[in-house]
């Protein structure tokens, strides 16, 4: 009796553990190296997603993003909607997401940092949305100065392989220098861990910076 009374105390702990992690969501983290001038920034989303059987834990682009935080000792940051009001199904998401694109939305970020002076070289990683990134990758590329940065770009997709998102960058930033695409299917990055780890490596040793 005892023992069982102890599991459900231990379930019950991890449950309510887990819940907390959740709503205390760290979302500006310090990376291995402090000194490091490199900041990863990404927007993802876990849930549901088209051609999956299950939901995802952890959204694909977070996972690649993850990966080169453990290349470079860099700091992350999540971006992450101040209301998160994006719908959990996949296809009202595709909706929701759609409406946003034409109404040209520029949605709010929470906890944005507010400047990024310590940072020489900019990551951004985003999902493929409707051919696009998703809106809110625009209010954080919108936000700041990057002309003396080096934006790296990287994206997620799910069957679009073909989007340019560093022709847009480098319009809408102007930065010092914007490197081409690194893109990885969602799906690789999500079921084949070994494989996007060797492809972010071989794109990591060409990276010049
Ligand atoms: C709203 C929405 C729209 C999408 N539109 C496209 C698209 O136009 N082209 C494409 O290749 N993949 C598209 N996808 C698939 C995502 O790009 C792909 O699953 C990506 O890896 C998701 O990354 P995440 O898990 O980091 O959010 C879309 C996904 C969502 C949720």
């Amino acid at each position: 009796m005892k023992n069982i009374l102890l599991c459900i105390f231990i379930i019950f702990g991890i449950f309510i553990f887990s819940g907390c992690n959740n709503k205390e969501k760290i979302i500006f983290t310090q990376g291995s190296d402090p000194d490091t001038k490199i900041l990863i920034a990404y927007f993802s989303r876990a849930g549901e997603q088209r051609g999956f059987q299950r939901k995802t834990k952890i959204g694909n682009t977070a996972i690649i993003a993850n990966m080169i935080a453990g290349k470079t000792g860099a700091d992350i940051f999540e971006i992450t909607p101040l209301e998160d009001n994006y719908p959990e199904k996949f296809e009202k998401l595709s909706e929701y997401a759609k409406k946003e694109k034409e109404e040209n939305a520029r949605p709010e970020i929470l906890n944005k940092p507010e400047n990024l002076d310590k940072y020489d070289i900019i990551f951004i990683g985003s999902p493929i949305w409707h051919e696009d990134m998703p809106m809110i990758l625009y209010t954080f590329i919108e936000s700041y100065d990057f002309t003396d940065k080096t934006i790296i770009p990287f994206y997620t997709y799910g069957w679009n392989e073909y989007i340019c998102l560093s022709d847009k960058i480098r319009n809408i930033t102007q930065a010092k220098e914007v490197k081409e695409d690194f893109k990885i299917k969602g799906l690789t990055a999500q079921l084949r861990t070994s494989i996007a780890q060797k492809k972010v490596d071989k794109w990591f040793d060409s990276l010049e910076f």
